[in-house]
């Protein structure tokens, strides 16, 4: 048995995926919010049988490797090594690919780097102008220094290549994973005269660097370009010793490194920093595997930039519960006044305010609010982001603030909000190609649009007398959908043996791939939650009068049909089959009574 197989076997889908979304048994499945979307009613469906998930809104479905790959943002092998680990497995060779190998030594070479780097800080003669630096400039203690692992570069063009050459690693590795860089004659260290911040990633493996400078040299910060392991886009910096605080804290996301590091030695646990980037949509789906909740904190200085009405907006539109806190003057940024003030920098977080009240305030700083044209620009700024404001309440509550700011009518301020106000988005309005994908996937199994695929779903949850029962009495004919009937006719097949007990995966025997898709669609499908699957009694009368519904609308069609053929016979006078039809179409017609 190959490995995959064999941790299929000992792994249980329902336990991995239970350990990252609470689950709730629902019928023969098991069911809870999204972690992939922002899920307000439980979508997400996990079927032990099958071993597989789907979520019935972004569509996203798969097996136990593809859950950990997407839920822990790694590749195939990562997500094969760490469950083979689970499952007490052991990998063969052949399992891994030359890029594994390749990521591998990579991370390799920045462990060795950054305990070089680090000695070099702590323990060597060459690193003691770093160490100044760091505890008498930056006020860090020897614990917080060795805690983040933090090092020291030195000044010169080649300490480290050296060093990782004698350890056996080639040039070109060394390009490969950024720790050194390409120069006019050869090749060169690519951090000199820098204090070292690694950049580890959630599982502790360290993906790449940042550099500051000691010597007022230019760029301030240096970080390692993307390599086949560091993507800075979806990097958060810090997270690694965050996430069990943002968990229970929500989270609060700086501007610069030494921001975390001192907020963290503070005593401030939940600070995490989206380092050498403007913050990105990949590093806030990140973050919302971790919490809803999340506090931007912004330099005094670069609060009411663009950039923070783009950060708030994604975020917003990530349905993150949003909270903004500005660093109060004279402190520059949060690393100063956590030195300066902790007490105030705590306080700081625990009154951040709406992000609503921090347009209102930025609005008003940036302008005359007494004058008739300052009034005017503040709400024309206002007015395209309070009218996102859905909740009639909250609506309300900012018109009058803002109304009570300008010395405005309450109602003038309201009608301008409301005037504008965004419709929700939709399946129509949202054009990419994601969501078009989830219209389909509803409308194919939507029992409005094909009641047999709604009676099979509701079959699939029923014992199985109950399903031999209902299942007996419909016909091919009933059906409009062909790939539905070739699944109920295998299934027939299945039900007419002389099983004991329901087993989708004895159903699956005979079907093609493409009936499979649907089938496990229909087995996970929890019909919306539109009743209580627990309760035998309703969901037989649901089986009864959805077979009616179906037996009626094949009635319906057959009627048509009949209609057309009795026009045909009149016109040729063949008034014996007129007659024989006509009969037909009585019965029918009682029937649909
Ligand atoms: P800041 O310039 O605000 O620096 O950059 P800081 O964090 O306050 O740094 P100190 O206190 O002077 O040491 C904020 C963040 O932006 C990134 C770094 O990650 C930095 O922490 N940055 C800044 C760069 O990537 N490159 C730069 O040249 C400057
Ligand atoms: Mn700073």
């Amino acid at each position: 048995m190959d490995s995959i197989s064999q941790i299929k076997q000992v792994l249980n889908i329902v336990d991995v995926v239970g350990s990252y979304v609470s689950l709730k048994k629902s019928g023969r499945n098991y069911k809870g919010l999204c972690p992939f979307h922002t899920d307000h009613n439980p979508s997400f469906m996990v079927s032990q049988e099958l071993q597989i998930y789907k979520c019935f809104v972004c569509n996203d479905g798969g097996d136990i490797f593809k859950f950990v790959q997407k839920i822990e943002g790694i590749d195939f092998s990562t997500a094969l090594e760490q469950l083979a680990e689970r499952a007490g497995v052991k990998l063969e060779k052949t399992d891994f690919d030359p890029l594994t190998q390749t990521k591998k030594k990579i991370v390799l070479i920045n462990e060795l780097t950054a305990k070089f780097y680090h000695y070099l800080l702590v323990e060597h003669a060459s690193g003691k102008v770093g160490l100044e630096y760091l505890k008498n400039q930056r006020g860090l203690k020897d614990e917080t220094i060795k805690d983040w692992q933090l090092g020291f570069a030195p000044d010169t063009f080649d300490t480290l290549k050296r060093f990782l050459l004698k350890h056996g690693y080639t040039e070109q590795e060394l390009l490969e994973s950024g720790v050194i860089s390409q120069s006019y004659n050869g090749t060169i260290d690519k951090f000199r005269g820098r204090i070292i911040f690694p950049f580890t990633g959630i599982d502790g493996k360290i993906l790449g660097f940042n550099g500051r400078t000691i010597f007022n040299k230019d760029p301030k910060y240096l970080n390692t370009a993307e390599t086949p392991v560091f993507h800075k886009s979806s990097f958060i910096y810090g997270l690694d010793k965050a996430r069990v605080n943002i968990k229970k804290e929500g989270v609060v996301l700086v501007e610069g490194q030494m921001d975390v590091i001192s907020a963290h030695q503070g005593g401030i646990c939940n600070v995490v920093a989206a380092t050498g980037t403007a913050l990105t949509e990949g590093q806030l789906t990140l973050l919302s595997r971790y919490t809803t909740e999340i506090t931007f904190c912004f330099d005094s200085d670069s609060a009411g930039s663009a950039a923070v009405y783009r950060a708030v907006d994604m975020a917003e539109k990530m349905n993150f519960n949003i909270k903004v806190s500005i660093i109060p003057k004279p402190y520059k940024d949060l690393d100063e006044l956590v030195k300066n003030d902790l007490v105030h920098a705590k306080d700081t977080f625990n009154n951040a305010m709406p992000a609503y009240d921090f347009f209102l305030l930025d609005a008003l700083k940036k302008n005359d609010k007494h004058t008739a044209l300052g009034k005017k620009v503040i709400i024309d700024e206002l007015t395209p982001l309070f009218s996102k404001l859905s909740n009639v309440v909250l609506l309300e509550h900012y018109a009058k603030k803002v109304a009570n700011e300008l010395d405005l009518a309450e109602e003038t301020v309201l009608s301008l909000f409301k005037k504008t106000t965004t419709t929700p988005p939709s399946f129509e309005s949202r054009s990419d190609d994601r969501f078009k994908e989830e219209a389909h996937n509803i409308a194919k199994i939507d029992y409005k649009t094909h009641p047999e695929g709604y009676l099979i779903a509701l079959l699939f949850k029923a014992n199985i007398d109950i399903q031999r029962d209902i299942a007996y009495k419909l016909h091919a004919e009933d059906f409009e959908n062909s790939v539905l009937l070739s699944i109920y006719n295998s299934y027939l097949e299945y039900l007419q043996k002389d099983t004991k007990s329901f087993n989708i995966k004895s159903v699956e025997k005979s079907l093609s791939d493409e009936e499979k898709e649907l089938v496990e669609e229909l087995y996970l499908w929890d019909l919306d939650g539109r009743f209580d699957l627990e309760n035998t009694e309703k969901l037989a009368s649901e089986l009864e009068s959805t077979l009616k519904r179906i037996k009626k609308d094949a009635a319906k069609t057959t009627l048509k049909e009949l209609t057309e053929k009795i026009k045909l016979a009149e016109l040729g006078n063949d008034f014996e089959q007129v007659e024989k039809l006509s009969k037909k179409v009585e019965r029918l017609k009682k029937l649909l009574i």
